[in-house]
């Protein structure tokens, strides 16, 4: 796990394409493979990771060179299957160590640490309609990219022109194979991997939800806790007097280790106008919206916590005030 987490280091950059703003009922299948010009960074020359659902389900690395199941209902795969795995990653393996070279050509450097990475894959929807993405990075940077409708590479930044003019050339087609497999084979494949682990993946457990408040330089802040479901797509957003907040960070969903997720969402807040505040939660477990308020007992407690916060505080100040007189005294 420690090691899928630092292959996964690098991809972060790119990660912000995939959070769906809504929620949506339906599958994925992505796949990242990473490509390092020299060993180093803890990261082996080669690796791939595979997700259905957000979850690793496979992944192969030039250090094992084979592919091995990580979802333990990757398991029930039959051998045949793992050994085909092996050999398409020997192949990509083989296939990257020049594809990091031929980057390295194009911003003319002839050694150092670099990096060439893809991320592609495709999603199957509830109600049957499909839709795929692939892309390329070169130092952590957009590279190439391909446009799913028309079967080519466009360059993400001048030095892939040359890249996308061979990849789309009538030689190489590159482009029209990533539609043809994100269209047919990628699907195939997704639905193959959900029959597998429906039973995982299919599961519903609904949200836990809790609206805390924070005070700290003059600033207040409301917390909305989403915790302990899944599947993992959410959406959580706050109201003022029921009319939506609009919220322009991110918000990051978080992974636990029992496989539930949580995100926590904050609005900064006057102190006297808490109550105006909901946060609501949907979810692909509940029927209804979910619309908690804060709920001011908390507040109550915290200052509670602070009358006897500051009862000790008196009752030690006094202690220590009685022994020096104490001392003193001698
Ligand atoms: C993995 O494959 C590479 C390239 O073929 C080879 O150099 C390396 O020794 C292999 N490693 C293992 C552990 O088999
Ligand atoms: C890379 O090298 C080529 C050939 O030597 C040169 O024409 C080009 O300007 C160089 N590009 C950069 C960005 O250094
Ligand atoms: C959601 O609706 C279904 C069918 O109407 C019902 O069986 C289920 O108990 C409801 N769940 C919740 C959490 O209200």
């Amino acid at each position: 796990m420690d090691c899928a987490r630092h292959e996964m280091m690098v991809p972060v950059l790119f990660l912000v394409i995939l959070q769906a703003s809504t929620i949506y009922s339906g599958h994925s299948l992505q796949y990242y493979h990473t490509a390092v010009s020299a060993p180093g960074h803890g990261l082996p020359q080669y690796s791939s990771v595979g997700y259905v659902d957000g979850i690793q389900i496979k992944t192969y690395n030039s250090d094992t060179n084979r592919t091995v199941p990580v979802a333990q209902w990757m398991e029930r795969l039959e051998s045949d299957y793992w050994e085909g795995e092996t050999e398409n990653g020997k192949r990509a393996q083989a296939a990257y160590k020049i594809n990091v070279m031929v980057a390295m050509d194009r911003y003319n450097q002839t050694g150092g640490f670099h990096s060439f990475q893809v991320m592609y894959g495709c999603e199957l929807m509830d109600d049957g309609s499909t839709s795929g993405y692939w892309q390329y990075g070169y130092d952590g940077k957009d590279f190439l990219a391909l446009d799913t409708e028309r079967g080519v590479y466009y360059p993400l930044t001048d030095r892939a022109q040359r890249s996308a003019q061979r990849w789309n050339s009538p030689m190489v087609q590159a482009g029209e194979r990533a539609k043809y497999y994100l269209q047919t084979e990628c699907i195939k494949w997704l639905r193959e991997y959900i029959e597998f682990g429906k039973e995982e993946l299919d599961r519903r457990v609904p949200p836990e939800v809790k609206v805390s408040s924070q005070q700290s330089d003059g600033v207040s802040k409301l917390h909305c806790q989403v915790y302990g479901f899944y599947p993992r797509d959410v959406d959580v957003i706050w109201k003022r007097n029921g009319i939506e907040i609009p919220f322009d960070e991110t918000k990051q969903v978080l992974p636990n280790t029992d496989g539930t997720y949580q995100i926590t969402v904050t609005v900064e807040v006057l102190p006297d106008e808490r109550e105006k505040y909901s946060c609501h939660v949907d979810h692909s477990s509940l029927n209804e919206t979910l619309i908690v308020t804060w709920d001011n007992k908390e507040y109550i407690t915290r200052h509670s916590y602070l009358i006897f916060a500051a009862v000790s505080l008196v009752f030690l100040f006094g202690h220590v005030v009685g022994m020096k007189m104490k001392c003193s005294g001698e």
